[in-house]
């Protein structure tokens, strides 16, 4: 038996904020980035909740790639004064550290679970609708992504007006890493209908709206469709979860702080080539993987299919490069880290992180089961 459920409230489209002033909680805590508060951007949210006669306070000691002590003083400033909802406010580092204070926080005051809206300021994780929360343990170099329903918030909350101020290179990282979970829920070995149909047609919004939301962070009309892409494509992986891509892209993230997103937008080619096993010699050929016909579909969704399944897959694989390089997405750690990495700390590296790709829980979902020497062997592929 499978089962697909959409555990979240979703408001969206112009003045989706607005739903804030028809809260009936008398206090709110946010969760927010700093940028959002430093930048202004924080009124759109609490002109809002002064509308609705609702009283906040804000709890801004959130950074990119949550790690552990973050959430533990985010659970002891909620336990101080337990209020009845918290608002997070941010891209997924500020959703994900909400939603694990809120757990952690219920599991030590039992009894205890305040209503959870997730407004997102990026339009890329997908955190807003999603079991998943990925945390950093900095000592260890590695990203846990916790999975669990409880997890999941109650509200999201999507307004294009909060991710304008996204500069291109942020549009360009998260915009990839919605592909990336679009591409990787379509053909987990847990893919489902309702997973399929919201997989593509986020596919088919990142074709058409990418690109223009990169090259013009002020085209409403683009920056709309990405936020509802992002938040289709989470509600995808969601339900079918991820891929070997993510697994090992959070090892980038936790060793080498790879932005989330350009890790996996980085990757993303090679896995689509290793799941396929279709590389530039490969012969049109009468048996595929089944996940060859669903990278074909893909293909042709994103309107570069070809005259057999090789040359399609070969096309999306040329398509992945072409809006990496389009967007200025570095193509290898070296050029990602700015030299800060030796090629001989990278190697060094390999063994650890293959294992830690290995055990991450979005691998086992992958289509093709991976071994240890050929994640490494993709690992080399970008260095
Ligand atoms: N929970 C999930 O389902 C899920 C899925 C994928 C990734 N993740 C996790 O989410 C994190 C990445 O989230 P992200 O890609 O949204 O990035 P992020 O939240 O780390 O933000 C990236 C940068 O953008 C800035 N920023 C945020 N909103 C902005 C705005 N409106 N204008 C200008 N700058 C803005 C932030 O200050 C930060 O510097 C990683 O930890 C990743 O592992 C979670
Ligand atoms: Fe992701």
């Amino acid at each position: 038996m499978k089962e697909f459920h959409v555990n979240t409230e979703i408001f969206f489209g112009e003045r989706a904020l607005d739903r804030l002033a028809g809260l009936s909680f008398d206090r709110v805590l946010i969760i927010a980035d700093p940028f959002v508060v430093s930048s202004g951007l924080i009124h759109l949210v609490t002109s809002r909740l002064e509308e609705g006669h609702l009283s906040y306070e804000l709890f801004t000691n959130v950074v990119p790639d949550p790690p552990i002590d973050k959430v533990i003083d985010g659970v002891a400033t909620v336990l101080a004064s337990c209020p009845p909802c918290l608002v997070a406010v941010g891209g997924g580092s500020a959703m994900d550290t909400a939603k694990a204070i809120r757990t952690f926080a219920g599991r030590i005051k039992p009894g205890y679970r305040p209503h959870l809206i997730a407004i997102p300021t990026t339009s890329g994780t997908g955190s807003e609708v999603t079991r998943f929360a990925v945390i950093t343990d900095p000592e260890a170099g590695r990203k846990y992504p916790l999975v669990s329903e409880e997890l999941i918030p109650d509200e999201a909350i999507l307004d294009e007006e909060l991710v304008k101020s996204v500069p291109a290179s942020v549009t360009a990282d998260t915009g990839m890493d919605v592909m990336t979970h679009a591409l990787e829920a379509y053909v987990s070995k847990n893919n489902n209908e309702f997973s399929g149909a919201l997989a593509e047609k986020a596919v088919e919004i990142i074709g058409q709206f990418l690109y223009r939301s990169y090259s013009n962070n002020q085209d409403t009309h683009a920056r709309r469709k990405m936020h509802i892409a992002a938040c289709l494509a989470g509600l995808a992986f969601d339900s079918a979860s991820l891929g070997l891509n993510h697994g090992m892209a959070h090892q980038l993230g936790a060793r080498f702080h790879i932005p989330h997103g350009r890790a996996n937008a980085m990757l993303l080619p090679y896995i689509v080539e290793y799941n396929t096993g279709i590389g530039p010699t490969t012969r049109s050929q009468g048996d595929y993987p089944p996940c060859v016909r669903r990278y074909c579909n893909m293909a042709r969704i994103l309107g570069v299919s070809n005259i057999n399944e090789v040359t399609t897959v070969r096309s999306l694989i040329s398509y992945i490069h072409f809006m990496n390089e389009e967007m200025l997405i570095p193509k290898t750690v070296s050029e990602a880290t700015g030299g800060a990495v030796t090629q001989e700390e990278y190697e060094a590296a390999l063994d650890a992180m293959a294992d830690a790709a290995l055990a991450d829980g979005c691998t086992a979902t992958n289509p093709r089961t991976p071994t240890k020497e050929e994640i490494i062997q993709i690992y080399r592929k970008i260095w």
